[in-house]
């Protein structure tokens, strides 16, 4: 056989092997970006569980290589950098999903420009990148945070859209641009609409611990496992049953289940959606609080503070329609499983400082 054809056999041979699983089905190749943080890491490992061929792309600001996998391709570049963008989109992607953004509420009302960069200007660099590519699927971290306060509970995806903080506003006007970049370019989108995300992968194979967290788990956990002194509570004169907010918290496993099913939902049926993706469960901090002690066995200090600005008294889901399109339904979201899987990760940390 001439050397030429030969050489050309092989490379057919490889594109096909790269774009075929052994069935001879196709296997989606997709882009993760913001794969190695906290909900990317949950949500990239679930799609190669799947079968998914993953690439992340991650500057690692928040996410660490900690969250990187064995299977998967990582290419270091920050979604402010359009020319990495492009590089990294032109090796040819099915769809790509988005979870790349700065995402503590009270932070974005002091350092709007720092959300309105990495959020807004971010995605913008993603959305064209992904036109110039050709990547026309997205699934795309939206948030609960789009609604602000409640006119009623449980909230569903007709309830207004009235962010109360800038980080929310972000998450919004985002949906928006995705809705005008439907119209005109027809891109295909999902739009999810995380609540409280919490929790850590059940089988333990993800422990990278979020530096700095705002949120109300990784805190109770730092002051267990001895990494801080004490939870400041935020109010406890709401008008809920023990006075303290009640928030709708999501297990990341349940999150990243939420986007393969999403993908999957746009790219069969050729539409967008905008969707839910909460527990339906209502939980105070001091619920949270007690749970954490009881599990941990440890004292967990915790004093009284003044509200935070910001804080509606209760958020919850309603995931009727995540049921009805997506079949998706929360597996691993009870506050026991939440606290004892993030438990396991910070626990392990903290039993390997007292070795060193
Ligand atoms: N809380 C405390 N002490 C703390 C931290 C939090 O009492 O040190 C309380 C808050 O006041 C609130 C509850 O715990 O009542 C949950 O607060 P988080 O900061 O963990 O979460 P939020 O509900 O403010 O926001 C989270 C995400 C947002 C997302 C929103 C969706 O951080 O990105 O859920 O519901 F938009």
């Amino acid at each position: 056989m001439p050397i030429q054809l030969s050489l050309l056999q092989n490379i057919l041979a490889i594109q096909h092997e790269k774009r075929y699983s052994i069935s001879g089905v196709k296997t989606m190749n997709i882009l993760i970006v913001g794969g190695a943080g906290y909900i990317g890491s949950h949500v990239a490992r679930e799609f190669l569980d799947k079968g998914y061929r993953v690439t992340v792309f991650d500057n690692l600001s928040s996410g660490t290589r900690e969250n990187l996998f064995n299977d998967e391709k990582f290419v270091y570049g920050d979604i402010l950098d359009y020319t990495a963008l492009l590089r990294a989109m032109r090796e040819g992607f099915d769809a790509l999903v988005h979870l790349a953004a700065a995402k503590a509420a009270g932070e974005s009302m002091l350092k709007p420009e720092k959300y309105s960069y990495q959020n807004i200007s971010g995605t913008i660099n993603i959305l064209n990148a992904a036109l110039e590519a050709g990547v026309k699927n997205i699934v795309f971290s939206s948030s609960a945070a789009v609604y602000g306060e409640p006119q009623y509970l449980p909230i569903d995806e007709k309830h207004p859209t009235n962010p109360e903080n800038y980080y929310g506003f972000t998450k919004r006007e985002i949906e928006r641009f995705l809705s005008w970049y439907e119209k005109l370019k027809g891109v295909r989108f999902a739009a999810l609409r995380y609540f409280n995300a919490a929790g850590y992968d059940v089988k333990g194979r993800i422990t990278g611990l979020e530096q700095n967290p705002a949120n109300l788990l990784p805190i109770i956990m730092e002051v267990a496992a001895g990494m801080r002194r004490e939870l400041r509570i935020f109010g406890d004169d709401y008008d809920t049953r023990d006075g303290t907010c009640i928030r709708d918290y999501i297990h990341v496993n349940d999150l990243a289940t939420g986007h393969v099913a999403a993908l999957d939902y746009i790219c069969k049926n050729n539409v967008s959606l905008t969707v839910n993706l909460g527990s339906e469960n209502g939980v105070s901090v001091k619920e949270m609080l007690e749970t954490a002690r009881r599990i941990t066995g440890k004292s967990i200090p915790s004093e009284i503070d003044r509200r935070r600005a910001g804080d509606p008294a209760k958020l919850t889901a309603s995931s009727q329609y995540a049921h009805e399109v997506l079949g998706w339904q929360a597996r691993y979201s009870d506050v026991e499983t939440l606290i004892e899987t993030t438990w396991k990760v910070y626990n392990k940390r903290r039993l390997f400082c007292y070795c060193q």
